[in-house]
């Protein structure tokens, strides 16, 4: 999933499980959820503890939040950048991304250009665990309850069939399949 989203945001072929971007995209979501964790840390309690010099006894958030925050900057600036070279080297040769798109057409000032990385990173950020976990929860729904994965398959059969790929415009006709996704997320 994270190769799919990183392909929207920014036109980037990931080619491999550890492949540079998905590594550090994971990494950050890794640090986010760390940092959010409630009381993961005495500054959380005491708010006094920011003002606390970094060798104060409990004041090592601020090496570490530190260590994360330059992590995080890579993740927002490394992807737009690889993004750029791509297409000025022409090596990407599809320009119906988010990024490269508006890189080419609206981009107009480096103002501009950085909404555009926070945008892209906002995909990025937003679309890779989220997605990626509720598929991973419609397959495991559909393992457990093969009633239900049996009654979907039979509206692929009969929608469908055998002869062809589906498209969009299957969407509208494929009722019960499209009911699976809104389960799992209900
Ligand atoms: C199954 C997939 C997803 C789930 C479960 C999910 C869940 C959520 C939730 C619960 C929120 C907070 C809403 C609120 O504040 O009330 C949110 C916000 C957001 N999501 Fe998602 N999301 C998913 C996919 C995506 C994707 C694919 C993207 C980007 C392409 C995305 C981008 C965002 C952004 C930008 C916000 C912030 C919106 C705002 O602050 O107004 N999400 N999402």
């Amino acid at each position: 999933m994270n190769a799919v989203i990183l392909s929207v945001a920014y036109g980037h072929p990931v080619t491999s499980d550890d492949d540079p971007p998905v590594a550090l995209a994971e990494q950050c979501m890794d640090d986010f959820s760390r940092a959010a964790r409630p009381g993961a840390f005495l500054v959380d309690v005491i708010s006094a503890e920011v003002r606390s010099p970094g060798w104060f006894p409990g004041a090592g958030f601020q090496r570490q939040a530190a260590f994360w925050r330059k992590r995080l900057r890579r993740f927002i600036h490394e992807p737009m950048g690889t993004a750029k070279k791509n297409l000025i080297s022409n090596a990407t040769s599809h320009y119906d991304y988010f990024s490269l798109e508006s890189l080419l057409e609206t981009v107009t000032s480096k103002e501009e250009e950085e909404t555009l990385k926070w945008s892209a990173v906002n995909i990025h950020a937003g679309g890779a665990d989220t997605s990626g976990v509720a598929l991973s929860n419609v397959y495991l729904a559909m393992t457990v309850n093969s009633d239900a994965q049996q009654k979907a398959q039979a509206e692929f059969d009969r929608i469908i069939g055998q002869d062809r790929l589906l498209s969009f415009e299957d969407r509208k006709n494929l009722l019960y399949a499209n009911a699976i996704p809104k389960e799992v997320l209900r």
